[in-house]
């Protein structure tokens, strides 16, 4: 009898078109180029695809595995917990308890805080608590800055240059009210925020930002702008939302506000809080967190089916644990800053302008003049280039995404070898782009 041929592993990217839209599940996923990527293995600093090939990852899935992908003692802690206890939609749990005192201790803003999946839901929810306890209908966001897929902050992140300045929405279907209730201005720019806080006086919920906007690689913030914003916020009793979904634990854990030792009012987690599984949260002001109806007839509503779960629970514990007892940050901070200083040293061999920037264990080149401190400097990155070497690298076996402006990420399993071999492939990739480049125009 004949067999019915096996479904050869090549045909699952098309599988996955006819069922799934896009064939991916979220947009950013994809990627130019890469439309046929499937993913079949992780472990450590790697990930294998469906044609066998084991990439170095420096994408690491936007930055949750601050560890590396499956971290033995993390996965064995959901394992272990998801075996004994099952998400009951009832009461409290020991795990989800302990995991809030953890953050309470940790996180500097953070005396109370409430559990979610994603980083969406915790920063959806602090932006309507910031409303519900204000009675304000303005929000500020900053141009470059991403905080998710909800109406109110959807808008305004990578914008094209006919773009910057005005209401850039991110998708359809929002209700312009929404859209118009959402003020957007430019990062480091202090001024801005006082104007928009005085033309709209006594009406500014909130102020949300990235302290670092890594949603466009890393612009840092000029001296002095989170401490001006922190004034700011008090002096017009608007709610200073730092949005450390990507910063929290990754660098440091206490976010980056205990490095830089300003204080928001709400801080949302996520990412790299459980190593890769879904669970984020938000604290803050006691104040503020207690006027959630979690406590009976307050009056900003929270829920969710998944919040707190005991397994999800269990590895943000047994990442904050590995984060307490071994030089995570040591080892990821010093290879960041290898990265960084050696690909100042490779870059000027092409004679390009270029600018390394990056915190802690994020990198990221881009091919512009400096100095970077706000989306508009970064319009005119050479997009094709920093895209274009990105896929090169691949050749070598190293994956950073390409996707403009996208950062890179070390993680504690990367190794000295690993940055030598990314430092070599990035100046061989350059090489090969700009030769191509070269051979095209000839
Ligand atoms: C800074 C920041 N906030 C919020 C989010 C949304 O998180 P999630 O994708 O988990 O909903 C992201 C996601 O990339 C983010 O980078």
């Amino acid at each position: 009898m004949v067999q019915p041929a096996e479904p050869t592993i090549s045909k699952l990217a098309a599988r996955a078109r006819r069922v799934i839209p896009g064939g991916v599940n979220s947009a950013q996923r994809q990627v130019p180029g890469l439309e046929d990527l499937v993913i079949t293995a992780t472990h450590g600093a790697t990930f294998t695809d469906d044609r066998g090939r084991t990439f170095t990852d420096y994408h690491a899935a936007f930055g949750p595995p601050l560890l590396g992908h499956n971290d033995p003692d993390v996965d064995r802690a959901v394992a272990e917990a998801g075996a004994r206890l099952d998400n009951m939609g009832v009461g409290v749990s020991p795990i989800e308890i302990e995991l809030a005192e953890k953050l309470v201790q940790h996180v500097p803003s953070i005396e109370r805080v409430l559990l979610t999946m994603t980083g969406s839901e915790a920063t959806f929810h602090a932006v309507r608590l910031a409303r519900a306890v204000t009675g304000r209908r303005y929000l500020i966001k900053f141009q470059g800055c991403y905080h998710g897929w909800h109406d109110a902050v959807a808008m305004n992140v990578i914008s094209s240059a006919d773009h910057v300045g005005q209401k850039d929405l991110l998708s359809a279907g929002i209700v312009p009210e929404v859209a118009d209730a959402t003020l957007v201005l430019p990062f480091n720019d202090a001024a801005a925020v006082q104007r928009a806080l005085e033309e709209h006086a006594g009406d500014v919920a909130a102020i949300i930002l990235e302290p670092i906007p890594h949603n466009i690689g890393a612009v840092l913030p000029a001296p002095g702008f989170l401490e001006r914003l922190r004034d700011l916020a008090t002096q017009h009793a608007t709610v200073l939302i730092f949005d450390e979904v990507i910063t929290g634990f990754r660098h440091g854990l206490g976010g980056y506000q205990q490095a830089a030792g300003v204080t928001p009012d709400l801080t949302t987690l996520g990412k790299a809080m459980a190593n890769g599984w879904p669970i984020s949260a938000l604290g803050g002001k006691a104040e503020l967190m207690d006027q959630f109806n979690t406590t009976p007839g307050r009056p900003a509503f929270f829920a969710g089916t998944f919040n707190g779960h005991p397994a999800m629970a269990a590895a943000a514990l047994a990442t904050i644990n590995k984060l307490e007892t071994e030089p995570v940050h040591e080892h990821v901070f010093r290879l960041g800053e290898r990265i960084r200083s050696g690909l100042r040293e490779v870059l000027p061999e092409f004679g390009l302008p270029t600018v390394v920037s990056g915190f802690g264990s994020v990198f990221v080149t881009y091919f512009v003049d400096g100095p970077v401190q706000r989306y508009d400097d970064l319009v005119a990155n050479d997009a094709d280039l920093f895209t274009g070497y990105r896929r090169a690298q691949m050749a070598d076996g190293i994956f950073e995404l390409p996707l403009n402006l996208k950062r890179s990420h070390v993680s504690y399993a990367h190794t000295d070898a690993d940055v030598d071999r990314l430092l070599e492939a990035t100046r061989r990739a350059l090489r090969r782009v700009l030769r191509d480049r070269k051979d095209h125009q000839a």
